[in-house]
């Protein structure tokens, strides 16, 4: 068991199957930090759930209360802000954040998505890398910046597109990598090891190409 360096508060919107990986990484001793709290802007939100199961703090800020976006964030900010967490994550938080918001977290707060970043960024990813005909997909953690997933990469892991794929049947292949990939990719960041520089980000005073450092699961 490692001694928890850091802590990590998670936004969430949906099932939280990210959220439940970086829980059992916890409850494993590989993540190198504890979670403090799960923020949902959605109240029904099926990963506020497994939060509550595991004892962990929960709040929800309903964003269809809010007037507008800024509003919104601004109140979220200060949500999180009061959880000093070390690192921020978003784990299928889908919200677009506003460019204050991602600016109070700068170098701390990190993504998931489900392509092989800097292709594929918004919606659709899986169908919009087997229309192109993509042989790869994969995942990509990378640091938050004011472009939607635009930011630095991290961490990316790889899956093969195999003949006669659907969307669906490769988010299934590419899910059980996200949730190895990105505990570790947290681990770098809680531990200093990767930092966000001006425009890049670094891995032990080695910057990175645009889509993280290449890591292949077991
Ligand atoms: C994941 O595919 C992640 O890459 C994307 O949103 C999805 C969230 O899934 N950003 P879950 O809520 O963690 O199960």
């Amino acid at each position: 068991m490692r001694d928890a360096t850091g802590r990590l508060t998670v936004l969430i919107s949906g099932r939280g199957s990210n959220l439940r990986a970086f829980l059992q990484a916890q409850q494993s001793g590989e993540l190198d930090g504890e979670i403090n709290a799960v923020i949902s802007n959605r109240p029904q939100a099926p990963g506020l759930e497994i939060a509550r199961e595991a004892g962990i703090a929960t709040e929800v800020l309903d964003h269809t209360l809010f007037e507008t976006r800024e509003a919104f964030d601004e109140q979220l900010a200060q949500i999180v802000h009061n959880y000093s967490p070390d690192v921020v994550v978003l784990a299928g938080f889908m919200r677009i954040l506003t460019p204050a918001f991602v600016a109070a977290f700068r170098g701390r707060l990190i993504n998931i998505h489900p392509s092989l970043l800097p292709k594929y960024r918004g919606l659709n990813t899986h169908q919009r890398a087997i229309d192109a005909g993509e042989r790869e997909a994969g995942a990509t953690v990378h640091f938050v910046t004011a472009d939607l997933d635009c930011g630095p990469g991290i961490l990316q892991a790889r899956v093969p597109v195999v003949a006669g794929d659907s969307a669906e049947s490769l988010a299934a292949r590419v899910l059980p990598v996200e949730h190895q990939l990105y505990p570790r990719a947290a681990n770098l960041v809680l531990t200093g090891r990767a930092v966000l520089g001006h425009d890049s980000a670094r891995l032990d005073d080695r910057v990175l190409p645009p889509g993280g450092e290449q890591w292949q699961p077991a």
